[in-house]
């Protein structure tokens, strides 16, 4: 059976700079879920289709083929066989991909991408549901976190490092929105798991958060 890790947790936790760390000190592969959300949302985006209108979001989603790949250890998503990485991390596809994740056939068909994933090998996953609903008998199930306030302010520094210009309290009012949407959902909200380690990294830096995960991962 393979070991798997599941991190859940808000946008901007930093679940996916902790996850990469640590799937390379232990050797794992990592699952970045988020990013099959916004491949959907991006072919969304890209049809045309209206996000409000679940109809036909249910009836275009049957045309999206997501697939991974690994490629010298990084996880790269194809749409219908386009590599397409470099369109994932806007804020737009970010925000699509909240929208379309509450539909159930949406949801289906990319648990079960998930599933062949964890099955076939040793991987940290991180999301919103991974430790409730995608893989409950994950081994190390972690719920990381930090506040809204945090969260924000590190989001503001990567795109004003990247010369974007931005605003704090829209980037502040934006996460917010995302969580309540995320964790008020009908179909697998975001929530912490009973069994799941809660670690609230606002005073922690990246390298006492990765230490932390990794001395959890060894106690299993
Ligand atoms: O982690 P992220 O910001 O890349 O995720 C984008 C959106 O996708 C998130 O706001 C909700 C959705 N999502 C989800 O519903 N379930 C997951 N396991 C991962 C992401």
């Amino acid at each position: 059976m393979s070991y798997n890790v599941a991190i859940d947790g808000p946008a901007g936790a930093g679940k996916s700079t902790i996850a990469k760390a640590v799937a390379k000190k232990l050797n794992l592969i990592y699952v970045d879920t988020g990013a099959m959300y916004r491949a959907m949302a991006l072919f969304m985006l890209r049809s045309g289709v209206d996000l409000q209108d679940t109809d036909k979001i249910i009836e275009k989603c049957k045309e999206a083929d997501i697939t991974i790949r690994y490629e010298d250890g990084v996880q790269v998503v194809f749409l219908n066989g386009e590599n397409v990485n470099a369109f994932l991390r806007t804020e737009e596809v970010g925000n699509g991909a909240s929208a379309i994740s509450p539909l159930p056939e949406v949801r289906r068909k990319l648990v079960e991408l998930q599933h062949k994933l964890a099955a076939e090998s040793d991987c940290i996953m991180d999301g919103r549901d991974i430790g409730t609903c995608v893989l409950p008998n994950a081994q190390t199930k972690i719920y990381l976190t930090a506040s809204s306030e945090v969260r924000a302010k590190r989001r503001y520094d990567e795109l004003t490092a990247k010369g974007e210009k931005c605003d704090l309290r829209k980037i502040q009012a934006d996460i917010e929105e995302r969580d309540y949407r995320d964790m008020h959902r009908e179909i697998s909200p975001l929530k912490q798991a009973e069994d799941a380690v809660l670690v609230d990294t606002s005073d922690m830096s990246v390298d006492e958060v990765i230490e932390k995960i990794i001395s959890l991962c060894m106690k299993r």
